[in-house]
């Protein structure tokens, strides 16, 4: 169809992102994914890992275009997308194990990624694995030069855009019961972090904060 999106980037990113996941999301069973732009990455991983049931979404203006590829590529483990802005979106729409999200936390404000961490906190179960790529500063700096172009580039668009420290995103996940488990480099500087749900019982804030340090 020749009204899908298209967008570069999701196409040279793809292969490694769906090797981190082959392994974090081999036990998976229903992953929603959060902000799928495109669709794109959504057609590429349902199709490589046929054991997900792979749950779209994104802003209102972005559903079109992902429906079209949803559309086209007409795998039965991969679903029409539904709205899901993070700043109004109470619970996730449906049950899963596993949330994926790319290329979020840098366009999002900062109010929104906490909101982000914080649905997706709500939400999961215990031993739910919250997956998240895309460029991360460590300790307050940039990994590259062209990560630091990329920031300034977008903070020149909108002050509120702008690469996030993986420290932040850590405290966000550990106020929301998620402990951060692994983070895989990536090509071209950019990281895919995990973060498992706490369970709710034990879950008072500490354990947390110390997966944060
Ligand atoms: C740079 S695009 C990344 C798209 C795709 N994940 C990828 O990696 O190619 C950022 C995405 O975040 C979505 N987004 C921005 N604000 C959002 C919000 N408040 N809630 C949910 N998604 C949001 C945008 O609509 C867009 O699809």
């Amino acid at each position: 169809m020749s009204d899908k999106p298209f967008a570069p980037a999701a196409n040279r990113n793809r292969e490694p992102i769906l090797e981190v996941l082959r392994s974090e999301f081999a036990d998976r069973h229903r992953v929603l994914e959060i902000g799928s732009g495109t669709g794109q990455h959504a057609v590429w991983f349902a199709h490589h890992l046929r054991h997900l049931a792979w749950q779209t979404s994104d802003l209102q203006d972005r559903l079109a275009g992902i429906s079209a590829w949803v559309s086209s590529a007409a795998l039965a483990n991969l679903a029409q997308p539904v709205e899901l802005d993070v700043m109004s979106t109470t619970d996730l729409p449906g049950n899963y194990d596993a949330v994926f999200s790319a290329n979020t936390a840098h366009i999002m404000d900062i109010d929104a990624v906490r909101e982000m961490f914080r649905l997706v906190g709500r939400s999961l179960p215990e031993g739910g694995k919250f997956l998240l790529y895309g460029p991360f500063n460590m300790q307050g700096r940039f990994t590259s030069e062209s990560n630091q172009a990329f920031d300034a580039s977008l903070r020149a668009q909108d002050p509120s855009m702008g690469i996030r420290d993986i420290e932040v995103l850590d405290r966000f996940g550990s106020e929301a019961g998620l402990a951060r488990s692994d983070l895989y480099a990536m090509p071209a500087n950019n990281f895919v972090a995990v973060w498992i749900r706490a369970g709710r019982s034990g879950f008072q804030g500490d354990a947390a904060a110390d997966a944060a340090s």
